[in-house]
């Protein structure tokens, strides 16, 4: 009889990855498979040490870089260089030290024993994750955090490029429509293509980091399948679009919502404000306006001084997330001042807040976003309407998703203005058609997930394909 089934989950250290990559992991726990997540060094001192449960543990990496380094948003050029160098050397001799022959007395502290790894799940975006877990002889799959949106854009991308779309002309018209990117002809504008599109505009090179994402994206190929977290009802025909480059394609998500997860340990980097729902309690149906930016963007003076006054004038209470350090060089007290002395008693500011409980309370009536593949999620669940801001990367096209394609938000990319903030406030928090919108795709995306719905379905298949791949 073969071993149980033990997956090595490797994310990118960001929260964004860590989120969806642990809730498939809890998903796998819960399953009845073994997982050992993998997280930098770095990060796993900043994560719940008491989250591992008995089929679910963690170690860790180094991601090279020297422990006082900052690794805030503005150097993650450092840390994608620094991780890209010097770890495939650690995780080739993680991973080997995890292999049948290394491994007949694996047991973690408390002295459990785990299987060999008999497969990995790694990052879409650590390529040199799959090509060792192969050359290893570990059969190595491959897990995209980003909308299928998004990652199809990638994948058209030469044909963009044949079509003369990327990259834009000088001073190129970014409402104009983008042909190329199958299924999306009808509504995709320059502007709604993922952000690394529009950088270098001005020389006409394609932008580098545009070229890697890309590169990285036909490098999933390789895998013995892609993974996404996203369902049928939101993107079903984005991944149709994808299966035929892939040897297969699992569309198993939203996973935090998913009934067959074991619950997901905590997996926040920074310290959750355990206040904002006691707040919110104290707040009628539907009049707070929650507002995160994700956990990336970070923001100028100016745009923060018209987020709020837009918000201000809206007239409602607010949830504000302000992570430290995502103001330029402002300091959180003085900004946290600034909103609650304009707030008028109305407003709340926390670094870092519980999120998927803040967009399930009651309270809530639409979310401030950046449209982040999980927040976008998180929100669709809840059937909460966005008013979408998005910052970088998939979010550009994860909002044209939410304002014209799912119909349940509103889209205020590439203008930041009080005026236009507070309309779009308004409107989402008063608007009877976005809400019912978002009621209808909530429900068919618990369809989705519940029993016998396609992410369920698609689940089992994985697990299925896993323990295969194991036997
Ligand atoms: C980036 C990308 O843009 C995203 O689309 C990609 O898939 C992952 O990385 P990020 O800024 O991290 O996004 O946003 P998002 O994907 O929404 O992830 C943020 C996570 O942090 C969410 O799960 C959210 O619930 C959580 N969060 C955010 C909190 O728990 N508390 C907060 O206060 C803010």
């Amino acid at each position: 009889m073969s071993p149980p089934a033990h997956v090595l989950v490797f994310p990118w250290p960001l929260q964004g990855h860590i989120n969806s990559m642990l809730h498939f992991a809890a998903a796998l726990v819960g399953a009845g498979l073994h997982v050992t997540f993998v997280h930098t060094e770095h990060n796993l001192r900043r994560v719940d040490p008491a989250a591992a449960s008995p089929r679910l543990r963690f170690t860790s990496v180094p991601d090279g870089l020297p422990d006082d380094h900052p690794r805030s948003v503005g150097d993650l050029k450092d840390v994608a260089k620094s991780l890209m160098t010097t770890g495939p050397a650690v995780y080739r001799a993680l991973l080997a030290s995890l292999l049948p022959a290394s491994t007949h007395a694996d047991a973690d502290a408390d002295g459990r024993g785990f299987p060999p790894v008999s497969c990995v799940v790694a990052d879409g975006l650590l390529p040199f994750a799959i090509d060792i877990a192969e050359e290893l002889g570990v059969p190595a799959l491959a897990f995209r955090t980003a909308s299928a949106c998004s990652v199809l854009a990638y994948f058209s991308m030469a044909r963009l490029m044949e079509l003369g779309e990327v990259p834009f002309p000088v001073g190129a018209d970014l409402d104009e429509p983008v042909r190329g990117v199958p299924g999306m002809e009808d509504f995709l504008r320059r502007r709604d293509l993922p952000s690394s599109c529009r950088r270098h505009a001005d020389t006409h090179e394609v932008d580098p980091l545009l070229q890697l994402l890309v590169k990285f994206t036909l490098h999933s190929c390789k895998a013995r399948a892609l993974i996404f977290n996203t369902a049928a009802s939101l993107e079903g025909a984005a991944v149709a679009h994808i299966a035929p480059h892939m040897r297969d394609v699992f569309a198993i998500g939203p996973l935090h919502a998913m009934s067959v997860a074991a619950p997901a340990p905590a997996a926040s980097l920074w310290r959750e404000d355990d206040g904002c729902v006691a707040w919110l309690d104290g707040h009628a149906d539907r009049s707070v306006v929650y507002v995160s930016l994700g956990s990336l963007a970070v923001i100028s003076l100016e745009q923060f001084t018209e987020f709020l006054s837009g918000l201000v004038n809206a007239g409602y209470a607010f949830l504000w997330v302000l992570r430290p350090g995502m103001v330029g060089a402002s300091q959180s007290a003085v900004l946290q001042e600034a909103v609650e002395a304009a707030g008028l008693g109305k407003a709340r500011v926390v670094d870092w807040a519980p999120q998927r409980d803040v967009l399930r309370h009651r309270a809530v009536g639409c979310f401030l976003t950046n449209t982040g593949w999980n927040s976008t999620l998180e929100a669709v669940v809840e059937a909460v309407p966005m008013v979408c801001w998005p910052f970088f990367a998939d979010q550009q096209i994860n909002s044209r998703f939410v304002g014209a394609v799912w119909g349940t938000g509103l889209d205020m990319k590439d203008v930041c203005e009080r005026a236009v903030m507070e309309g779009m406030v308004r409107e989402a928090m008063e608007s009877g058609g976005l809400r019912m919108s978002a009621q209808a795709l909530a429900q068919e995306v618990r369809r989705d997930i519940a029993q016998g719905g396609s992410s369920a379905l698609e689940f089992e298949r994985l697990v299925g394909f896993i323990k295969e791949l194991t036997a």
